[in-house]
């Protein structure tokens, strides 16, 4: 398994090599960067101080005194990518433009020219921003949970409708005529219990109608799409200890382990398999999406691309296997000499060094 991941990265990035000259054309750098954010440029809401330099270095201020094309890839999402470029450039110090923030759910803005007049189940994040970032992308008709509870608030009888009305996304909806055409999770759920109701309801339901039961589960009438599937996420919080401020970082429950909750509710209910389509780091999509970006951004086709990241299952998998140059840094998750499981083309003790090596061997191949 370790040794097929590695192999298929090696002989892509041989491909790559094959076809890629070691100096620009049309003055388009032929590298590029995809920089995981937490663990890497931030842990929480605290800069980790080398990320500032290391953006600096690509904006210009290198040897070579030129821009290199970088993009931030992220598991992380609930918000739009202008409010995440914002939150950034805040914290890092360097200005981030929105084009160059990859959420776990932007490459499933890709699905709206298929849903934009379909009525479509938006599950996760606080109130109703993940609604938001639905409409932003063009999912016309986005609903959430909290239109459902509005409608009948039977649906999960352990928890009350939300008393806050500007969580609703209009008037109130009706769901026992019209359909739910797919369910898509854009982050994680705020609350499980009912979310695991409802959407056991709608992907149980005859063609979407909420209240209808399939006779027959060999066939799935609505589609369910997850932004991210890691089972775990580190969190990190300062917490007040003794009189002194001490961070305290803990893997909690993230996306991946609703989704496992899922499954095995469905696969309980009606003994047959829940299918999905998965986005986010570390799949192929994600990473597709990104090229697009970076493309978009200046990166020259088929360049190189290091991917620098902190997860060795997210960030390092990821990019073995689409071929990408991947870079273990120790300010995250990991800590050790590189990855049993996913082993890393390159491990640093962080980000700026990282960069400066790289941006070193790149620009003394011309
Ligand atoms: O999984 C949620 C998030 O904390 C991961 O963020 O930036 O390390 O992919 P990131
Ligand atoms: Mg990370």
């Amino acid at each position: 398994m370790m040794t097929s991941v590695l192999t298929r990265g090696f002989m892509k990035r041989q491909a790559f090599s094959r076809c890629i000259s070691t100096t620009t054309a049309g003055g388009k750098p032929n590298y590029a960067f995809a920089f995981d954010i937490d663990g890497v440029l931030i842990k929480g809401k605290r800069l980790i101080p080398e990320a500032t330099r290391a953006l600096k270095m690509l904006n210009g201020d290198n040897s070579a005194n030129r821009n290199i094309p970088f993009v931030l890839l992220t598991n992380g999402g609930g918000v739009t990518e202008e409010e995440k470029a914002r939150q950034i450039s805040e914290i890092v110090g360097v200005k981030i433009d929105a084009k160059q923030v990859i959420l776990s759910h932007s490459p499933m803005q890709k699905l709206a020219s298929k849903y934009r007049d379909k009525r479509v189940l938006i599950v996760g994040g606080k109130g109703r921003q993940c609604y938001d970032v639905a409409k932003k992308y063009g999912f016309g008709e986005a609903v959430t949970p909290h239109d459902i509870m509005h409608w009948n608030s039977s649906s999960w009888p352990l928890a009350k409708p939300s008393s806050d009305l500007s969580v609703l996304t209009s008037a109130a909806q009706e769901f026992s005529t019209l359909p739910i055409h797919a369910v898509m999770v854009f982050h994680d759920t705020y609350d499980w219990g009912r979310d695991l109701q409802i959407m056991l309801d709608a992907l149980c339901s005859k063609d979407g109608i909420l209240g209808s039961r399939k006779g027959d589960y060999s066939t799935q009438d609505v589609p369910l799409y997850w932004s991210n599937v890691s089972t775990l996420f580190l969190y990190t919080c300062s917490c007040f200890n003794s009189n002194l401020f001490i961070e305290r970082s803990s893997p909690r429950l993230g996306q991946g382990a609703f989704k496992i909750a899922l499954d095995s509710l469905y696969k309980k209910l009606t003994d047959h398999e829940l299918h999905s389509t998965s986005f986010g780091k570390p799949h192929g999509a994600t990473y597709r999406y990104a090229e697009d970006v970076l493309g978009r951004l200046g990166a020259r086709d088929q360049g190189r691309v290091y991917a620098v990241g902190d997860n060795p299952a997210a960030d390092i998998q990821g990019a073995n296997n689409y071929g990408w140059t991947s870079v273990l840094v120790r300010t995250g998750v990991f800590a050790g000499d590189n990855s049993k499981e996913f082993p890393a083309a390159m491990v640093c003790d962080h980000v700026e060094e990282a960069v400066e090596k790289i941006i070193f061997d790149e620009e003394k191949r011309k």
